[in-house]
């Protein structure tokens, strides 16, 4: 049986929940996780519930000696993990350039950034054990370079030059870094047969008030679905919303 690993999926309305209920019903055995036990167990218990084979498990991206025990557990139970999802991220904000604090640009950036590095760093013994490694950086359009008022008219949807009134700075800027790292883990691991992609979900209702304007996460967790269950000769070290390419 396949096993995924998604990391920050211990909230039910969020992206990384409706992610693992997804794969899980593709008959993936799926491991939630999050910085606190109690916010996955039950999570864990309803999917069980519905037939899918799930579990908990906790892990912080900012604790690396809890990392290398989460990674023991699994190794343990598996003795590899086949795919991994590095949902989790931190946004501290609406902030622009003159006013944000340095302290949550850094920990913005420690989370998203060398948290994602360090936790997919940790777990590549057991997604090399695979042999079919998949791992998705779910990033955003918000770092994405691309001007939409001047060219690529089939990508519609946000970008970097389109925060101005709701400036998300650091966190586009960590999606930028995360993007690159995209890059870099699909060279590297190509030889392990390793397909690394970036994906960005959309606008997505995960928080309240969002529902007016954010599509449900049903929709936008379909593309990191199929970005984690991509066959052997698919595409790797690209950046895709719906399936769809986008550009950097
Ligand atoms: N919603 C959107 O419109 C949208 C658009 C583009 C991209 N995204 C991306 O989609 C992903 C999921 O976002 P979401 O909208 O579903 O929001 P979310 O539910 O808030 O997901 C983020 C999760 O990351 C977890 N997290 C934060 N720091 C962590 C750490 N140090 N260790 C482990 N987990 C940590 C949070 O856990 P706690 O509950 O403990 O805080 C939270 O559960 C994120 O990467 C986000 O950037 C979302």
């Amino acid at each position: 049986m396949r096993t995924a690993l998604i990391t920050g999926s211990g909230r039910r309305e969020g992206l990384g929940f409706e992610t693992a209920r997804q794969l899980g019903a593709q008959g993936i055995h799926v491991i939630l996780s999050a910085r606190r036990s109690e916010q996955v167990e039950p999570l864990a218990t309803e999917l069980v519930d519905q037939g899918i084979e799930a579990s908990a498990l906790k892990l912080d991206l900012l604790d690396p000696a809890g990392v290398a025990t989460a990674v023991q557990r699994v190794e343990a139970r598996f003795g590899k993990l086949d795919i991994l999802v590095n949902n989790a991220a931190m946004l501290v904000g609406p902030a622009g350039v003159a006013d944000k604090d340095m302290d949550e640009l850094l920990l913005e950036f420690q989370t998203n950034v060398v948290g994602t590095w360090s936790v997919t760093q940790q777990f590549l013994p057991l997604l090399v054990a695979s042999g079919h490694g998949r791992i998705v950086n779910v990033s955003s359009g918000a770092g994405s370079f691309w001007d939409p008022d001047h060219g690529l008219v089939n990508h519609p949807g946000f970008a970097m030059a389109r925060f101005g009134d709701m400036p998300i700075t650091a966190y586009a800027l960590t999606k930028t870094a995360l993007n690159g790292l995209t890059i870099k883990m699909a060279k590297d691991l190509k030889r392990d047969n390793i397909l690394v992609n970036s994906v960005c979900p959309g606008l997505t209702a995960t928080h309240p008030g969002t529902e007016g304007f954010a599509r449900p996460v049903a929709d936008s967790a379909k593309g990191i679905a199929w970005a984690a269950t991509l066959p052997d000769d698919g595409p790797t070290g690209l950046f895709f919303r719906d399936e769809k390419q986008l550009p950097w």
